[in-house]
C-alpha cells in the first residue's frame, strides 16, 4: 500500500510528544498519523482527508487509536481547518501536517489517475469537486484547455495538444484516462522525436510517460489544489499555537513555490529548512514517489 514519504524526516522535525494536539491535513493512508500515535501514545491527532475511500481506510486502520479517542478523522476539504477545530472545540494545535499530492488508494483506484484507466474522472473527492476531467477534455473550448495545460502543466506544446484534442473529440469522445494518454503520448512522442533526430540517430528514451505534464494539468484543474494549498496554509498558519510547526511535503515546483512565498512573507515564522528537505537515494530505490518531494518546516514565533 502506500509508503509515507519522508516520513522520518516528518518525524524529526515534529518530535511527537504526549498532550500535544496536531493536525494531519491530508491523511491519505494515515502513514503519517501512524507513526506519530505509535511514538508519542498521549498525544492526539487531527486526521482529515476528503476523499472518502481515505476516511474509510484510515479509520479501518487505526481503529484502536480512533476508539481511545487520541485519533479523531474528519472528512473535509483543508481548507476549512478552522471550522473543523471550532466544531471540535480546540483553540489552537502544535502543528499542521500537510503531504500534498496523490496516495496510492487513490493511484490504484481507476478514477482517471493512472495513464491506463478506463476512466477520465479525477476528482480526489465527489463531494468536494465536481468538474470532471471527462468535462475538461470533451466540453472545455480550445483556449481554455491551452491555459491549463500551460498554467498547471507548465506543458510547452499545450497549444499543439489543445487543437489535436478538439479535432480529435469532434469525430470521438474522450472517455478514458488510456485514450487520452495515448493521444496526448503520440501528439508528443512524433513531435519529440522529430526534433531529436534532426541532432541524433539514437533511439529517443522518455524518462516519464509523455502524458506526465497534461495529466497534472487537469488533476490540478479538477481539484483546484493551488488555491487549495494557499488557503489551506494560510489556514493553518493562523492556528497555530507558539513554538507551533507547519511541515509541508510538495511534489512539483508549483506547489512548492506557493508554499516557499507563504512561509517567506511571514515574519512571525521562522524558517527551519533553510533548504527543503529531499529524500535519500535509499529512499528514493525503494519509493520511487519520494523522488520528487521537498519538505519545508516554519515555526511560530
Ligand atoms: C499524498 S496523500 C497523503 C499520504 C499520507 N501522508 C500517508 O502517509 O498516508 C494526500 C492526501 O491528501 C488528500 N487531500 C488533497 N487535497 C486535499 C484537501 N484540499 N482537503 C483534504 N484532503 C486533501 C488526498 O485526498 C490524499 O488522500
Amino acid at each position: 500500500m502506500h509508503i509515507p514519504v519522508l516520513v522520518d524526516k516528518v518525524i524529526e522535525f515534529l518530535q511527537p510528544k504526549e498532550n500535544k494536539i496536531y493536525v494531519d491535513a491530508t491523511l491519505g493512508c494515515a502513514g503519517y498519523t501512524e507513526k506519530i500515535l505509535n511514538i508519542s501514545k498521549g498525544c492526539k491527532v487531527i486526521g482529515i482527508d476528503w476523499d472518502q475511500q481515505a476516511i474509510e481506510y484510515s479509520k479501518e486502520k487505526l481503529k484502536n487509536f480512533l476508539n481511545s479517542g487520541n485519533l479523531v478523522v474528519v472528512k473535509d476539504n483543508f481548507v476549512n481547518l478552522k471550522k473543523i477545530l471550532k466544531d471540535l472545540k480546540i483553540n489552537q494545535v502544535d502543528a499542521v501536517i500537510f503531504d500534498f499530492g496523490l496516495s496510492t488508494l487513490q493511484i490504484k483506484s481507476c478514477r482517471g489517475f493512472s495513464f491506463n484507466d478506463e476512466t477520465l474522472d479525477m476528482r480526489m473527492s465527489d463531494s468536494f469537486t465536481s468538474i470532471t476531467a471527462y468535462d475538461i477534455v470533451n466540453k472545455f473550448p480550445q483556449q481554455q484547455l491551452v491555459d491549463i495545460f500551460y498554467s498547471y502543466g507548465e506543458e510547452k506544446f499545450s497549444r499543439l495538444i489543445a487543437k489535436k484534442i478538439i479535432e480529435y473529440r469532434k469525430s470521438k469522445e474522450i472517455k478514458s484516462a488510456k485514450q487520452l494518454s495515448e493521444i496526448v503520448g503520440n501528439i508528443l512522442y512524433s513531435r519529440k522525436k522529430n526534433l531529436f533526430l534532426k541532432n541524433s540517430k539514437q533511439k529517443i528514451e522518455l524518462k516519464f510517460h509523455p502524458a506526465t505534464k497534461i495529466f497534472q494539468a487537469i488533476r490540478i484543474f479538477v481539484n483546484n489544489e493551488l488555491k487549495n494549498i494557499e488557503v489551506g496554509v494560510k489556514n493553518a498558519m493562523d492556528v497555530l499555537s507558539l513554538s507551533g510547526r507547519i511541515i509541508t511535503v510538495c511534489y512539483h515546483s508549483l506547489e512548492d513555490r506557493i508554499v516557499k512565498n507563504i512561509f517567506k512573507n511571514r515574519n512571525d515564522f521562522k524558517i527551519i529548512t533553510k533548504k527543503p528537505v529531499v529524500a535519500s537515494d535509499e529512499e528514493i530505490r525503494f519509493n520511487k514517489s519520494s523522488r520528487s518531494a521537498k519538505l519545508r518546516v516554519v515555526e511560530k514565533i
